[in-house]
């Protein structure tokens, strides 16, 4: 087939698709019409072609196992490691901003407390779905009982659910903490009484499903660098970048990305984000006022 360069190269395209017969004049408004037909055609088989690919392609894949390998973090029950757990998941690394059951929970965490990790929070992400935070109590059956330390760490490390499957990177950024400051996260988890609180499945709708089929942010990371020690406690740019970046996760707000892809935007650090307000107890109206 002729390769198509401009209005010329159509009108020859044109004249060979109908033998010659277009430029010699001899073709009727009914070929014309014959050849329009069949090249809709050609064009619509090859849509359905592309989209039944893309379709399947989806189906497979949205919500398929990954690989990803299990680290070698085992638990501590050293008062020690359990006190530096408790300062990252109550201070900077803020699990309880997400973790936590209901608004009255997240309010006291905000005020300094220590209120239980039973999550359920809903995260939604319109037109995608929704996704909700998990139990991080030992309950047996609803929480983190019900998991290896090593499929806990592989979810920070890498964004890969216990389960196997693909959770969502942007939401907990800590693939490159230390190894002692994973561990001291995960043995301040297993020391905490256990609340019974089962959370619902997250639910995609079928963008949604495209989305996480393509998004790599909706999928597990790649690469991964944590740091080999735990920057010394002291006002050094060492640790504050090991703080903005991999435990309190400034960058993450404070970069504008896109609502659909969550790719970013804007340069990091440079703001831009928006964020929905946390939700407020119903107003009840008062009548005769
Ligand atoms: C910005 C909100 C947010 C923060 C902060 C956050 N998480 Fe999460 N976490 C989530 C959501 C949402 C999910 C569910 C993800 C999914 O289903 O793909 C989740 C899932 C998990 C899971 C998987 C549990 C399961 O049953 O599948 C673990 C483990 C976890 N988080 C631990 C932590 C720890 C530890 C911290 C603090 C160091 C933390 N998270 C901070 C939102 C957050
Ligand atoms: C969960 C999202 C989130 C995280 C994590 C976060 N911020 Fe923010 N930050 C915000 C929002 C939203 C505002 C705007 C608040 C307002 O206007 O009331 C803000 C405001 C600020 C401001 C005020 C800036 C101004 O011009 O008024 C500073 C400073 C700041 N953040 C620093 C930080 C640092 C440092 C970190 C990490 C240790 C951090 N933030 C982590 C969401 C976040």
């Amino acid at each position: 087939m002729p390769r198509l360069r401009g209005f010329r190269d159509f009108v020859a395209f044109i004249d060979w698709v109908s033998d010659g017969r277009y430029l010699r004049g001899s073709m009727s408004a009914m070929s014309v019409w014959k050849y329009f037909v069949r090249g809709a055609a050609i064009v619509a088989a090859l849509l359905v072609v592309v989209g039944s690919a893309i379709a399947v392609h989806v189906f497979r894949t949205w919500d398929r196992h990954w690989d990803a390998p299990l680290p070698a973090i085992h638990a501590s029950a050293d008062p020690e490691v359990i006190r530096r757990g408790e300062y990252l998941v109550r201070g900077p690394a803020h699990c309880a901003a997400c973790h936590t059951s209901n608004d009255r929970d997240r309010a006291a965490a905000d005020n300094g407390e220590f209120p239980p990790l039973s999550g359920g929070r809903a995260f939604r992400a319109d037109p995608l779905g929704v996704i909700y935070s998990k139990n991080l109590t030992p309950d047996p059956e609803t929480g983190i009982g019900r998991y290896s330390d090593g499929q806990i760490a592989r979810m920070l490390r890498w964004s890969v659910r216990p389960d196997g499957k693909a959770s969502v990177q942007l939401l907990m950024p800590f693939a490159n903490l230390s190894e002692s400051d994973l561990t001291a996260i995960i043995s301040y988890l297993r020391a905490q009484p256990a609340v019974r609180n089962p959370v619902p499945e997250n639910q995609f709708t079928l963008i949604g499903k495209v989305v996480k089929s393509f998004a790599p942010v909706f999928q597990p990371r790649n690469t991964i660098e944590p740091v080999a020690r735990t920057p010394e406690m002291a006002p050094t740019v060492e640790r504050g970048k090991y703080l903005a970046r991999t435990v309190a996760n400034c960058v993450g707000c404070h970069t504008k990305r896109d609502p659909i892809s969550f790719a970013a935007v804007s340069a990091e650090f440079s703001g831009g984000a928006e964020m929905e307000p946390a939700s407020r107890p119903a107003r009840t109206r008062r009548s005769g006022s």
